[in-house]
């Protein structure tokens, strides 16, 4: 099911100077040479803000979201049914619903993930009771009894404010079966799919603004080859029709992480028939499948091995970009990371089908060190999907019947809000590297954008766990007048918030910067996500 090859590029980075340029990409300039951060607390780092070359704008959907049927995502996290004695508005949790508005979801996957591929989605309409039930074989081969399906979904995605990305069945569904289902879900005709969504009670069409047309088809998704997934591409997608002032914006099945050859025939064969074209790659904090790790139970040299790994999502889409700018080098086609994030070993005592991790502030640092690579590529990346919105992998909310408590990882979200179609605004780094048992990443990663009302936001990573960062910036095209400041730490690298305890890693007000007369200097705490605005 998860076939993922080993073929994973390496970080280049020693105390040198990045240009995050205009394009995004990350140019290195050259060697400085100082000493390994974690023996020099006050190590320090030169940073350069380029207002006046602000261009290309951060689409808000790089926040978006995921929810499959795997697990105790839908069922319990979201979905609790009408009769639940848990607060919920048609069967869907409000709490769980106030705290997604909170981080402003803007778009939602569904129903899968490798779910999707063995969907069939009128098993999912009409009165719930009667609704036929199925095997989820991907995940823990429990009884899905298809309560939740796409009104319920729809109904989700107008409760949180959310677009809706519908991912289709190409692995075991028809092409006729697809064709109905967005005829249902858009058609206002008098047709066969319209009146049956009349009949279901939904009078008026809704809005799909995203369709996938297969999930990983190079594995669990049919385990195709590139050629012929783009074949199977050009046929799903042939049916998938506008129907009345519906425009789809087409997502093709894209590479799993390094698999590099998979972007290049989709991109010769089908790149113009697509929108989008998705990139998969998961955080194994260890590099092994095999032995993933504990999600809270960890040392330094996992913290530093999975700062590493999520590193290589720059790799990634700088490579897959390069090859999608070849064939489509006015950049039409949006790069869709649809699936990303922390994969840790299942929480002990739980169903190892069910994918269900904790979340602690090394998940949250890696969270904001990848938003800040999708940011500074968004000239290609249009949208990317954290998997999964809840008690699932990097989930942003956990659930334990009636409780609720919000993840580090959800508070990064909360904190990047602002970024949400922004304008990015170039950086230039220059700063030490994090340095452990010879091997180096960049301490800081950082990104930076200008919203509709002139306010920068700048968002700043330390990843050493022990030393703290002087950092001195330069802005040029811009004032930097009065500064806020927000900061998620905590003491311990892996402070997780729990059922009894659920405010232990939160974020609070920061104000160790200052106005300087070309710009600020900020001290960043060691472990730390900083946010600044002026
Ligand atoms: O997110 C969990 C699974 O990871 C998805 O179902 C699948 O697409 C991927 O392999």
């Amino acid at each position: 099911m998860l076939a993922r090859n080993g073929r994973f590029g390496s970080i280049v980075s020693m105390n040198r100077t990045c240009l995050l340029s205009l394009t995004g990409s990350l140019v290195l300039l050259g060697l400085s040479g100082s000493p390994a951060a974690e023996s020099s607390p006050t190590a320090s780092a030169q940073l350069t803000l380029r207002a006046d070359q602000a261009r290309y704008q951060i689409n808000r959907n790089i926040y978006g979201h995921f929810a499959e049927h795997l697990g105790r995502c839908i069922y319990e996290g979201i979905w609790v049914g009408e009769d639940s004695p848990i607060p919920n508005t048609r069967g869907i949790r409000n709490d769980v619903v106030a705290a997604l508005k909170a981080i402003k979801v803007p778009v939602l996957r569904w129903p899968g993930g490798c779910f999707a591929d063995e969907y069939h989605w009128k098993d999912g309409i009409g009165p719930r009771q009667q609704r036929p039930a199925m095997i989820n074989t991907h995940w823990g081969g429990v009884v899905e009894n298809n309560h939740f399906g796409t009104h319920e979904f729809m109904d989700l995605c107008e409760q949180i404010g959310a677009d809706p990305y519908v991912c289709g069945n190409v692995g075991s569904g028809s092409v006729q079966e697809m064709m109905e289902w967005v005829e249902y879900m858009t058609s206002d005709a008098d047709s066969p799919m319209a009146n049956l969504r009349r009949k279901n009670g939904r009078e008026k069409p809704w809005r799909l603004p995203y369709f996938g047309v297969g999930n990983e088809s190079w594995g669990c998704g049919g385990n195709m080859r590139p050629e012929y997934y783009a074949d199977q591409y050009r046929r799903y997608n042939t049916f998938v029709k506008n129907y009345a002032g519906n425009r789809i914006y087409r997502i093709a099945c894209g590479a799993n992480a390094f698999d590099f050859r998979w972007t290049e025939v989709l991109m010769a064969d089908v790149g113009r028939r697509m929108n989008g074209l998705s990139l998969h790659f998961y955080t194994v904090p260890s590099g092994n499948w095999g032995r993933k790790g504990s999600a809270t139970r960890f040392e330094e040299p996992q913290w530093h091995s999975a700062m590493r790994e999520a590193l290589k999502m720059e790799d990634l889409v700088r490579r897959h970009g390069e090859i999608m700018d070849k064939a489509d080098p006015d950049k039409r086609v949006g790069m869709i990371v649809d699936e990303w994030g922390m994969w840790h070993d299942v929480e002990p005592g739980t169903n190892p089908g069910f994918l269900y991790q904790q979340n602690t502030l090394r998940d949250a640092l890696v969270a904001g060190l990848t938003l800040n690579i999708f940011n500074n590529h968004c000239d290609r990346v249009k949208m990317a999907n954290i998997a999964q919105t809840i008690n699932v992998l990097q989930a942003m909310v956990l659930t334990d019947r009636e409780k609720m408590l919000v993840t580090p990882t959800y508070h990064v979200f909360e904190m990047y809000v602002p970024h949400h179609d922004a304008t990015l605004v170039p950086a230039e780094l220059q700063g030490p590297d994090y340095e452990l048992a010879g091997q180096k990443i960049p301490q800081v990663s950082v990104s930076a954008s200008r919203d509709k009302s002139g306010r920068v936001h700048v968002s700043l990573c330390n990843l050493s766990p022990t030393a703290a960062v002087r950092l001195t910036c330069e802005v040029q095209g811009a004032k930097v007048g009065s500064m806020k400041g927000r900061v998620l730490t905590a003491p311990e690298i892996n402070a997780h918030n729990t059922f009894a305890q659920p405010e232990t890693v939160k974020p609070s007000a920061f104000e160790d910067f200052s106005a300087t007369q070309k710009g600020f200097e900020v001290n960043l705490p060691a472990k730390s996500i900083v946010m600044l605005e002026f």
